[in-house]
Formats: C-alpha cells, structure tokens, sequence
C-alpha cells in the first residue's frame, strides 16, 4: 500500500506542510539551524515523542537525495511515504499506530533497498498495568569513553524511553558537535527507543541547535514553548522543566506547570515523575535558586513522586523526610552520563547515597511499584530503591 508522495520544502518552524489521507503520515521539519554542508555523516533516524499511539521518525541527510520511509508491523505490507531532502531535519509524524506494538521501520534512499531496519514500541495502553523501563542521565556530552561506556550499558539495558537531564553536548550545545557527542554514542537507543530530552545550562548558548534536532510534545501538553512540556508513558506523567527558566511568580513556566498538574489524569497514570536540569537538593554543591523553596512546596503539594536532576556530576540519592505532613518527593541527581564527575562537598542528614561513578538511572514501573537502580559503565549496579503506590486502583 502507497501513500500519495509529496516534495516537500521546508521553512525553520514551518507547520505541517503534508498529511498523506488515510495513513495518517504527515511531514515537517522543525527547524533549520545549520546547512548539511556542516555534517559529513547523516544523523539518525531517531525517534521522538514516541505515545501509545503515534511517534515522529526524525533524520538528518548529509546529501540531497530523495527518501523514503517504510513502516510494518510483522510481516503486513510495507507502508511507504517519500521525502525530498531540501531540510536539515526531515521530520514523519506517524499516527493511528496501535499501543503496545513492534514496528519496523527503515529508510530507503533513492532505489536502495538494501538500507538497516530499525524497530520501536509504543506505548502501553492508558491505564495499562504493563512495566516499562526509564533510562536517565545526564551531563553526558564530552565525547569520550566515559560517555560511550554509559551508552551501551543503557543499550544492554533496553529501555522503553530514555530521559535527557541536560547538558546534552559540551562546551555549549554546538550543532557541530552533535555528531560526536550524541548521535555517534547514542546512535542505536536513538532509533529504538525515543528520548525526551531537557536544557541544560551548558545547551543554552547554541539553544537553536536543541530546537532544530529535539521535536519535544509541547504543543501536545499546553506549553508554549518546547523548553517545557509533559507527557505520559505507561503509567507515568513525566513533567520536563527547564531550570534555567526557573520557576518564579508568574513566570509562563510555573503557570503551565501549576495547570498541567492540576489536569493530570492520576487514575491512569498514577506516578508524577519531575525532571529538569538543576538540583534542588545536591551536597555536591549548595543549590542556589531563589525559587528553589516554592518549587519544593509545589512539588510536595502535588504529590509528586520524584524528581530528577543533574548539573552535579555524580549519584545522589536522598530520603523522604518523615516531618512532613505530606509525602514529599524522592530527589535523585544522576549527572554522571560522561562529563568528569564531581566529588561531595556538603553535608545534608537526608542524603542516602553520594556516588561518583560514571551511570545511568534505570526505572522500572508499573501502577503499583517504581523500582530504581543506579547503574555505573561497567554495567555493575551501586543503588537500589523501590517505592510502593498503595492509592493505585487495579
Ligand atoms: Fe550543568
């Protein structure tokens, strides 16, 4: 079966320009930061914003040939759409996929079949009870052994979703150095599985670059901008912020947060999981935000369950403090994805666990249990933590 084809010419942020009736395919490219003559090798094809029911195909040429994505499920016939490569980023939106399900997916240039296949999986349907498995880090792009360590420890791992804790490429979010320090390590997760990603303080100076590469669901969560958004996997509500902004009075991101958490649908996903680039608890360093008491609050009021950080180059791990009247949130930093780390500087009587390894952070979780393991480059694991959801329903 072939969807009609269409060339399509793309404009930095320009909407969708194409939908191929029936297949639900559409095509966009969500931004032009840099020519192709900068690249020598082709980027991706890598996922984003993969849900139980549609994801985006992104790729990046190093040429200006025409491509074709094709896409199953098992042995069903091919479904076909075809690209001209006038963009930076060639972006497919897949939609009406089903949940829980295998596809296979490859991209073919000009009359080449011979090209790899790749394989993702949605999302489980809402209110599903299956597990899925979260890869976090952070603080990763240095490009050296550390980082490509990490990267197949994950890629042994086999998440479901990856999560970026920011600073995704040193020294300043380079498109440049993207190949090496993105792309190349993570190259096999990226076509496999999807990665939301937040900024972090060392991406903000090339912030075009994380805009023109990261098709983040903003739009799809109410933000107005992709520097904030939320979404859902499995039985999670996963809220990516960036610190940078902060979260004060009346600033565009506390408002959004405030609304997003007051619209989660906690009966189908009951864990509210928090990330963003920096720490509101470390004994790396004394964290220094002016609206760091009024996020903790929020955060504690809410309900959330965890909260996720990096910037400090290590693994923490702290513990609920039993005064409050409300269960707070586990606070976790792990920005140990390949940027030399950081050794511990303070003390904080709630700190369980200070490592400074090379890691990632592996969720597992269903309705009724999140289980954590911190997972150093050699694939050995230093931490375990688990939590219990007693409200969850079924
Ligand atoms: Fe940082």
């Amino acid at each position: 079966m072939k969807s009609s084809s269409k060339v399509v010419l793309f404009k930095p942020l320009m909407a969708l320009s194409a939908i191929a009736a029936g297949l639900g395919l559409a095509y966009w490219a969500p931004g032009e930061a840099s020519s192709r003559a900068t690249r020598t090798d082709a980027q991706g094809p890598y996922l984003q914003a993969t849900s139980d029911t549609s994801t985006s195909i992104l790729y990046r040429p190093a040429d200006d040939r025409s491509y074709q994505l094709q896409y199953r499920t098992g042995e069903a016939s091919w479904l076909e759409a075809r690209l001209q490569a006038t963009a930076s980023t060639l972006k497919i939106q897949l939609n009406n996929l089903k949940p829980d399900t295998t596809y296979t997916y490859r991209l073919v240039a000009g009359d080449n079949r011979g090209n790899s296949e790749f394989q993702f999986k949605t999302a489980p349907a809402p209110g599903s009870s299956a597990n899925i498995k979260v890869a976090v880090f952070g603080d990763s792009g240095s490009g050296d052994s550390h980082q490509i360590a990490v990267a197949k420890r994950m890629q042994d791992w086999q998440p479901n979703i990856l999560l970026h804790l920011g600073d995704i490429v040193y020294p300043n979010g380079e498109e440049v150095l993207y190949e090496e320090r993105f792309f190349k390590p993570y190259a096999a997760l990226l076509s496999s599985t999807t990665i939301f990603p937040t900024l972090g303080n060392h991406d903000l100076p090339n912030i075009h670059a994380y805009t023109s590469i990261f098709a983040v669901p903003f739009q799809q969560s109410g933000s107005p901008s992709p520097r904030f958004y939320s979404f859902n996997f499995g039985s999670a509500h996963f809220v990516a912020l960036d610190s940078n902004l902060g979260l004060s009075a009346n600033s565009e991101q506390l408002i959004w947060l405030q609304q997003d958490l007051k619209q989660r649908n906690l009966a189908l996903y009951p864990w509210t999981i928090v990330y963003m680039h920096h720490p509101l608890r470390s004994t790396t360093r004394e964290p220094e935000m002016a609206w760091r008491s009024e996020a903790l609050n929020l955060f504690e009021s809410a309900g959330v369950d965890l909260v996720l950080a990096g910037h400090d180059h290590a693994y923490q791990r702290f513990i609920a403090p039993e005064a409050g009247k409300l269960p707070s949130p586990i606070f976790i930093v792990s920005g140990g994805g390949g940027k030399k780390l950081y050794p511990q500087q303070i003390s904080d009587p709630q700190l369980a666990v200070y490592q400074q390894s090379f890691h990632f952070v592996g969720l597992v979780l269903n309705r009724h249990q999140l289980s954590l393991e911190a997972i150093d480059e050699q694939g050995k694991t230093f931490d375990t933590y688990r939590i219990e959801k007693s409200a969850a329903v079924n």
